[in-house]
C-alpha cells in the first residue's frame, strides 16, 4: 500500500490532533491550543501543546513534535501505513490504492525539513561557486577558518529574486512548501513569490539535534537590515531555540573545552551568530546565542538543562548593560538552589567575536573564569550608582533588597540572597566609616580595562604594517593619531614610517632588518608572531595580499573606536564626579563628535 500526499493531507484535515491525543493525555484548552503533561517524557507541569489549526503537537520540554500520524506511530508502536489505516478508519475514509505514477510522486513528496535541507545545500553550493567569492573573502577577512565554515555549514544566498526558487522547484519542491519553510516570500498583494534571502551570507539555524530548520542571513556590506532571519514556521520558533545549541550540547557532553583543555564545556551565551562562531573557533564549544531577541524564559530553561550555571555574556555598551538587566529580571523568579548564572561584561565597544580575535582565547577564558555571580550582579543592582556616604544609602538599598528578593519565587533562594545582600550592605557601611571607599560608582560593567584590548589591537596593526609595508603610505599616519600607550610601540611605528618614506617600495624583510638595526629587534620579534597572526589573520605575511587591506581597515576603525570610547569614558567619569551641567553638555557634544568621526554616523547614544 502506497499513500499519496493528497490523501495524507485530507486525513490530517479530518482528524483533529486533539481528538487522538486527548485519548491518552488530559488536555486543557488554552486559547487556540491545548496543553497537557507530555506523554514522551516525565514532567510535573504541562509543557506539551496541541494545535488543531496547525495540526501538530509540540513539547517545549523534550522537543517532541509531529502531526497526528506521528503521534499514533510514536505512542502505539504502529508502522506508518498501519497508523494511517487506523486514522482513516476513525475518519471514515478508505485508503486509496495508489497507481504506480502516484506512487512515484509520493516518493518524491518532500517534508518541510527536507525543503530546509535542500535550501542549505543550495546555499552551500553557491558559497563555493563563482558568485560566492565575495562572501568567502568576507568570512576569511573576519578570521573564519574553512573548517569553521564547514562545521557551521555557512552559505551564500546569491543576489536575484528567484535563484533559489528556480533551483528548488526544479528539484520537486512545491512553491507552497518553500513559502511555508520560510525560503520564499509570498507578497500580500498576490504577486509572484520570491527568494527571501538575497545577497547574504547564510547562517543555518539547526534544532537541538542538529537538523537545519531556519536561516539567518547577513548583508555583506552596510545594507539594512544587517541580519535577516527566517520567519516563524511549523519547524522554527525563535523564542524556543538557541543558535549553536546542537553543538553546545555535544560540547557539554563530550568536553574537553577551552584553551586549558579541561573537560565539560562552559555554556556561554552571547548576543550574535558571529560571536558563537568565533568562540567555537577559539575552543569554547559551549557558545550559543538567542536568535535576535532578548533571552526568553524557555531559552533559560533550555540552558539549565545543559548546565546549572550558564555564563551570560554581554557587549560592553549601554545596550549590553540593558540586556543584562533584562536577563537578570527573567532569571530572578526562576532561581532555585543549584540553578543560577554568571555574567561577563566585555570592554566598551567589544563583542565576544572582536574580543577573542584581538585579545585571544586565554584572555576570554579569564573573563569567563572571573564572571560575575548572580549575587554580585544583584548587589550592584540594589546598591545602584549611589554614593555610599549619602544619608539615604542604607535605607534605599534595604528597600531595593526587599524588591529584588520579592521577585524570587523560591523560599530558600529568598533567604539566601537576602542574607547575602544584607551582609554586603553591613560591610559597605563599615568600609565607609573606615574612609576607604569615600565615594564610589557601582556599575555592571566590564572588568577589563579597555587598555589591555587596545594594546593587542595596536600590536596586530603594527605587525600588519611591517609585514605589508604597502599599507604604510595610506595608514601609517592615521595609526599615529591613535595615541599609543607604550612608548616602545610608538617608537617602532615612527621608525617604520620613516624607513618606508626613504624607500617606498621596500620589502617587508628589508624593513624588518632596518628596524632590528634601530634596536627594535625584541619588539619586532614579539609582535610579528604566530600568536598575533592567530588572532589577526591579515597581519600574517602569508595572508593573501589583495585581502589584507580591508581586514586592516576594519581593525583600524575598531581601534579608533575603542580608543575614542576609552577616552570618552574617562572624561565622562570625571564629568560625573564634578556634577557640572556645562561640563556634561560639553561631554555629550564631544561624544557625538567622536561617533561621527569614527563611524561616520551619530552613535553617541550607544556610548
Ligand atoms: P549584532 O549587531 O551584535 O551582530 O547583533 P553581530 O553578530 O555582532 O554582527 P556582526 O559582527 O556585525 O556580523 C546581534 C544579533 O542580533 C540579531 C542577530 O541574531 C545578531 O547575531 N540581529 C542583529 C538581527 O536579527 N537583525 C539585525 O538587523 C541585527
Ligand atoms: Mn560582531
Amino acid at each position: 500500500m502506497t499513500i499519496t500526499p493528497q490523501f495524507l493531507d485530507e486525513l490530517r484535515g479530518r482528524v483533529p490532533v486533539s481528538d487522538v491525543v486527548g485519548k491518552r493525555v488530559k488536555l486543557a484548552k488554552k486559547g487556540r491550543e491545548f496543553t497537557g503533561l507530555c506523554p514522551f517524557h516525565s514532567e510535573k507541569t504541562p509543557s506539551f501543546t496541541v494545535n488543531d489549526d496547525k495540526a501538530f503537537y509540540h513539547c517545549f520540554g523534550c522537543g517532541a513534535h509531529g502531526d497526528v500520524i506521528r503521534f499514533v506511530t510514536e505512542t502505539e508502536g504502529l508502522t506508518f501505513p498501519e497508523a494511517v489505516g487506523k486514522l482513516a478508519g476513525m475518519a471514515g475514509l478508505t485508503v486509496p490504492q495508489a497507481t504506480p505514477q502516484e506512487r512515484r510522486r509520493a516518493e518524491r513528496a518532500k517534508s518541510l525539513q527536507d525543503a530546509c535541507e535542500a535550501g542549505l545545500h543550495f546555499f552551500r553550493r553557491r558559497l563555493d561557486g563563482p558568485d560566492g567569492a565575495a562572501a568567502l573573502a568576507y568570512l576569511r577577512r573576519r578570521g573564519v577558518k574553512p573548517e569553521t565554515i564547514d562545521a557551521f555549514r555557512l552559505g551564500w544566498a546569491p543576489d536575484g529574486r528567484s535563484a533559489l526558487k528556480k533551483a528548488l522547484t526544479g528539484e520537486g519542491y512545491s512553491e507552497n512548501m518553500l513559502i511555508e519553510a520560510g525560503l520564499l516570500i509570498k507578497p500580500e498583494d498576490g504577486g509572484e513569490s520570491y527568494d527571501r534571502f538575497r545577497g547574504r551570507v547564510i547562517f543555518p539555524i539547526a534544532d537541538r539535534r542538529g537538523r537545519v530548520i531556519a536561516f539567518g542571513g547577513r548583508a555583506l556590506g552596510d545594507a539594512q537590515p544587517k541580519y535577516l532571519n527566517s520567519p516563524e514556521t511549523p519547524l522554527f520558533s525563535k523564542g524556543q531555540l538557541l543558535y549553536g545549541l546542537d553543538k553546545a550540547r555535544q560540547a557539554v557532553r563530550d568536553g574537553p573545552d577551552g584553551p586549558d583543555g579541561k573537560g565539560g564545556a562552559d555554556v556561554i551565551v552571547t548576543e550574535g551568530y558571529t560571536d558563537v562562531i568565533a568562540l567555537h573557533q577559539a575552543g569554547f564549544g559551549g557558545a550559543v546565542a538567542p536568535l535576535g531577541t532578548a533571552l526568553t524564559e524557555s531559552q533559560i530553561e533550555e540552558l539549565w538543562r545543559l548546565t546549572p550555571e550558564p555564563v551570560l555574556c554581554f557587549d560592553g555598551d549601554e545596550a549590553g548593560r540593558r540586556a543584562a538587566g533584562r536577563a537578570l529580571d527573567r532569571l530572578l523568579p526562576r532561581l532555585v538552589p543549584g540553578k543560577t548564572a554568571r555574567f561577563v561584561f566585555l570592554p566598551e565597544g567589544e563583542d565576544p567575536d572582536s574580543f577573542v580575535s584581538l585579545s585571544g582565547p586565554e584572555a576570554f577564558g579569564r573573563l569567563v573564569e572571573r564572571a560575575t555571580s548572580v549575587s554580585e550582579a544583584l548587589w550592584r543592582r540594589v546598591a545602584g550608582t549611589q554614593t555610599i556616604d549619602s544619608p539615604e544609602f542604607a535605607q534605599n538599598v534595604r528597600k531595593n533588597i526587599e524588591e529584588v528578593v520579592g521577585q524570587m519565587a523560591e523560599r530558600r533562594t529568598q533567604t539566601d540572597y537576602r542574607r547575602y545582600l544584607e551582609d554586603k550592605l553591613f560591610w559597605a557601611g563599615r568600609t565607609k566609616k573606615g574612609g576607604v571607599e569615600k565615594k564610589k560608582l557601582i556599575e555592571m560593567k566590564s572588568d577589563v580595562g579597555p587598555e589591555e584590548n587596545i594594546s593587542n589591537r595596536q600590536k596586530a596593526l603594527l605587525a600588519a604594517l611591517i609585514n605589508h609595508p604597502q599599507l604604510i603610505r595610506g595608514y601609517g599616519e592615521r595609526l599615529v593619531e591613535v595615541d599609543f600607550l607604550s612608548a616602545d610601540l610608538a617608537g617602532l611605528l615612527t621608525d617604520a614610517i620613516d624607513l618606508h618614506g626613504r624607500s617606498e617600495d621596500m620589502e617587508a624583510e628589508t624593513l624588518k632588518e632596518h628596524l632590528r638595526r634601530r634596536g627594535h629587534d625584541n619588539l619586532v620579534e614579539s609582535i610579528c608572531s604566530r600568536k598575533i597572526y592567530a588572532v589577526a589573520p591579515f597581519a600574517d605575511p602569508a595572508f593573501d595580499r589583495a585581502s589584507v587591506e580591508p581586514g586592516f581597515a576594519d581593525a583600524l576603525r575598531q581601534l579608533e573606536r575603542s580608543f575614542a570610547r576609552a577616552e570618552l569614558q574617562q572624561r565622562l567619569k570625571r564629568g560625573l564626579y564634578r556634577d557640572d551641567d556645562a561640563e556634561y553638555a560639553r561631554l555629550t557634544e564631544f561624544a557625538s563628535d567622536i561617533a561621527r568621526q569614527v563611524t561616520g554616523t551619530d552613535e553617541a547614544d550607544t556610548v
